[in-house]
């Protein structure tokens, strides 16, 4: 393949994830734009990963079929010579530390509110997280078939609960029952809402002016004069729509439909593949790297264990950040220093996952590791670059892990290693006495590890309740300081060691947290493990 054509497989793809609260229609959604693609071929086909009720067995029974068709965690489709790349995000709070990662891999976001529900708690979340990252951002206001928050009163909320700067592209004339289309203003055109089946698209009817009489005729007089007094409204109150404030993360377009009603979808998947960012160059610790380079590099973003007994490996999956990823190519494992070689690289699409001789960037490859991965890892072709921003977030719930089997404690150990590369939770040993604490971010993840530890290792565990507000990651200048050497002492009995071997903190409250912090004003406490 000549520079040329690399150049134009990275310009045609697109990566993106949806972010929402639970229920607000991701599914629906990400449901509909296969059908779009052709990667589907009627409603149903995806295989809905939310967790209903909460419970164990649900998640175990969702990734036992995930297991086995984890074609679920990388929606791929083409669209107009477009190839889309869809990242699943779990929308269940238990998980958010999995969709964190998720959006280190991703070049754009769709973020859907329930236009009754507005901004949820989840939504405030994950956005943050995309802000931080200046992740450019389109706002999809979902279900407006159903009645719910005046347009301007929403995108108030929007603007002030996420803190974003947004732009409508597209207007709904009227809302739930008197749902009549929605307005296009970047194209300033009309799609009427026929009040289509949510199984097959339905074409809609487009006009190409808001002034035309035949607006009046198809809405009625009343909803076509409102809509004109409201478009005049939005071009008065909100931005221009500006492609480069857009990529910048500085300004979000808003579009609205309904997924189950497959309405205003078209629309919004138009606007994406028009707007939306070609993957996008990456900060390495040592330089940045554009997509458009020869040589190949990648980081490892999930890992996910294959829930078949029989087949003990699991898949890394990899964002490609650089060039072409060959089949059967050595390439660099950067911390491990040592070459692998990879025959059976799986890409993924709608409903199947395929080997693939080359991928280009922008797609996720998923690799069979045995265990040489851990989340963040980076592969190159030969050149030592180490990418950045997969941090760990303090857990929230924290427990004693003990062995309940003594013949079994290399199984255990082996199990809980493995389960922490792959992301589940967090592992910290304390410094006084070695025992071995575990911290997550949804109480569920307790009972998800005992589950695979058992039926995953052979190995058993108990826990213990342990009294652990926030974990705090250490940063001092001076390990040598009187400061730093009477902060160790002193709180010898809260020191833990990460994975990767750095220094934490476990405040047992907020209050003992403040009182520390006060106390030692040249040591600072992270929330977060990655820290400029
Ligand atoms: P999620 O992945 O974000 O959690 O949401 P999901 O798509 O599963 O949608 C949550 C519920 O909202 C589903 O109903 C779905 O049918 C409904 N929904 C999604 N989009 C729309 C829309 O545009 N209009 C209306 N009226 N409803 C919508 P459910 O009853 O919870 O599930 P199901 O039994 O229909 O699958």
């Amino acid at each position: 393949m000549n520079k040329k054509q690399f150049e134009k497989e990275v310009a045609r793809r697109r990566t993106f994830g949806i972010i929402s609260h639970p229920d607000a229609g991701k599914t629906t959604l990400t449901e509909k734009l296969l059908l779009y693609g052709g990667a589907i071929q009627e409603a149903g086909a995806v295989k809905n990963n939310k967790i209903k009720k909460g419970a164990t067995s649900d998640f175990m029974e969702i990734e036992r079929q995930r297991g086995i068709s984890v074609a679920t965690s990388v929606l791929a489709f083409e669209y107009r010579d477009i190839k889309i790349n869809i990242l699943d995000t779990p929308g269940h709070k238990d998980f958010a530390e999995d969709t964190f990662r998720t959006l280190t891999a991703v070049d754009s976001v769709i973020v859907v509110i329930d236009v009754a529900k507005g901004v949820e708690e989840q939504t405030e979340k994950l956005v943050e997280v995309c802000r931080m990252r200046n992740i450019p951002m389109i706002v999809f206001i979902n279900k407006m078939d159903r009645e719910g928050k005046d347009a301007f009163d929403l995108m108030d909320e929007i603007e002030q609960k996420l803190g974003l700067r947004v732009t409508p592209l597209s207007f709904p004339i009227g809302m739930g029952y008197d749902l009549k289309g929605i307005y296009n203003i970047h194209k300033q055109n009309i799609n009427l809402f026929i009040g289509a089946s949510s199984k097959e698209i339905h074409n809609t009817t487009a006009i190409d002016n808001l002034n035309d009489q035949l607006l009046d005729q198809l809405v009625g007089d009343k909803a076509a004069e409102i809509l004109r007094e409201e478009v005049e409204l939005v071009t008065g109150i909100y931005p221009d729509f500006n492609r480069e404030e857009y990529l910048a993360g500085d300004l979000q377009p808003v579009f609205f439909g309904s997924a189950l009603h497959n309405f205003g979808v078209k629309e919004l998947l138009d606007g994406f593949i028009e707007i939306a960012p070609a993957p996008r160059p990456k900060k390495a610790e040592e330089r940045l790297v554009q997509p458009n380079e020869d040589e190949f590099s990648g980081f490892v973003f999930k890992i996910h264990a294959n829930m078949d007994p029989k087949h003990r490996d699991r898949l890394a999956f990899i964002k490609i950040v650089s060039g072409v990823f060959e089949r059967n190519k050595a390439y660099k494992h950067i911390r491990l220093n040592k070459n692998l070689k990879f025959s059976s690289p799986n890409a993924f699409f709608a409903e199947r996952k395929e080997i693939v001789d080359e991928s280009f960037p922008g797609d996720i490859v998923g690799l069979h590791d045995t265990g040489n991965f851990k989340i963040g890892d980076t592969l190159t072709s030969g050149e030592a670059l180490h990418y950045k921003g997969i941090p760990s977030f303090s857990p929230e719930h924290f427990r004693y892990i003990n062995n309940s089997d003594p013949m079994k404690s290399k199984q255990l150990a082996k199990g809980i290693d493995q389960l922490m590369d792959e992301g589940v939770a967090q592992l910290f040993t304390l410094e006084l006495n070695g025992r071995k604490i575990i911290g997550t971010v949804g109480a569920l993840q307790f009972e998800v590890i005992q589950y695979r530890l058992e039926h995953e290792y052979g190995a058993s565990c108990s826990y213990e309740n342990l009294n652990v507000y926030k974990a705090c990651w250490i940063e001092t200048k001076d390990v040598n300081s009187a400061e730093f050497k009477d902060f160790k002492r002193v709180k010898a009995k809260f020191l833990a060691h990460d994975k990767r071997d750095q220094l934490v903190f476990l405040a047992d409250s907020s209050f003992s947290l403040q009182m520390t912090q006060q106390k030692y004003p040249s040591i600072k406490f992270h929330f977060v493990s990655e820290f400029e």
